[in-house]
């Protein structure tokens, strides 16, 4: 088979995907109509071609405005199913997706209706031969104050999230600004996940292991700047959601050619190939491997390492990974 259909044909869990950044364009259109809402742009074309960002902020300013039209249970079911019908096509068998609560609940919508339409679009995905779990995270542009009353929101319906993270602005807003509001979320059974070492300095993903004592690190690239930090990762087994098409859209990464995934596996970092916003960035799962086969960087053989690790990288039962790999 020709190495596309390899990778289509891999099963592969997506463990880096904002469900907000997964609102398409003709998405976004219907859901402004329907809640009778005026998008500041004249059509379609016109809100793609906005879609060119210099750098993490660029995209966050667009990706804040688009969320606005999201406003009730059905809109967020709606939002997600059409995401899970697009990873079960791309042979994505598990998903942890990350939401933004407080983009939702500043705005007066409620907590319930973010989590029960994800959730039960969650439900419905299982029909397509897709897990899923979802994973609430914080704005870090906030305060650690914010980002507690948004975990209390979320305190009774802790059966329905299996996680914390952290996203949102990165540079000026290092873990440690979270460290109390981890150790809460810790307490109370949640796997911890932080975005890391995109545009923030390795010391950044250093705070983020040893004082936010995370599960893993979403991005974590300029981990590789630091050695002894790389060193570190890899003793720990930690597993890094990588995502080629978002470094590249917002310029972590100039140039696809010089992507430091094939670096990443020699080191012998545990990382995964991930979609982030694929609605603002360009492609899915499957989109994200081939960037990096058609420039040369990976082979089949780096493909099924990366698959793999992002079963072994997710937070299933060990019966439930072996079961995929
Ligand atoms: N980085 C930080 N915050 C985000 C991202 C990202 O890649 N996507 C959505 N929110
Ligand atoms: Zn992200």
């Amino acid at each position: 088979t020709s190495l596309d259909a390899f990778v289509a044909g891999l099963p592969k869990a997506e463990l880096h995907l904002h469900i907000e950044g997964s609102l398409e364009p003709e998405l976004m259109f219907d859901l402004a109509q329907r809640n009778g809402i005026d998008l500041p742009y004249a059509s379609i074309e016109a809100l793609r071609a906005a879609y060119d960002f210099s750098n993490l902020q660029d995209f966050l300013d667009i990706y804040y405005q688009g969320a606005n039209v999201l406003r009730t249970e059905e809109d967020f079911y709606d939002l997600a199913m059409a995401y899970f019908k697009r990873a079960a096509a791309d042979n994505v068998r598990h998903a942890e997706i990350f939401f933004d609560p407080q983009t939702h609940t500043d705005r007066g919508i409620p907590y319930a209706y973010v989590i029960e339409g994800l959730n039960r679009a969650a439900k419905d995905a299982e029909a397509l031969g897709l897990s899923v779990s979802l994973i609430h995270s914080f704005l870090r542009h906030l305060s650690e104050e914010a980002a507690f009353e948004s975990l209390a929101m979320a305190v009774p319906y802790l059966d329905k999230i299996i996680g914390v993270g952290l996203d949102s602005s990165e540079v000026g807003h290092p873990p440690s600004k979270f460290t109390n509001v981890f150790a809460k979320a810790r307490e109370l059974g949640l796997k911890l996940c932080a975005h890391a070492g995109e545009e923030g300095p390795p010391a950044y993903v250093y705070e983020a292991l040893d004082i936010l004592h995370i599960d893993r690190i979403d991005h974590g690239n300029r981990s590789l700047e630091d050695p002894v930090l790389v060193a570190h990762i890899v003793r720990e087994g930690m597993t890094l959601t990588v995502c080629p098409l978002s470094n590249h859209k917002l310029c972590v990464v100039k140039d696809l050619n010089d992507h430091p995934i094939p670096d990443m596996l020699a080191k012998g970092l545990r990382a995964t190939i991930n979609s982030d916003d694929p609605a603002y960035f360009g492609g899915y799962v499957n989109d994200n491997f081939l960037s990096l086969t058609r420039c040369g960087l990976i082979d089949r053989e780096d493909c099924l390492t990366l698959a793999r690790n992002s079963i072994t990288g997710s937070f299933l039962s060990e019966e439930r990974k072996t079961a995929l790999i």
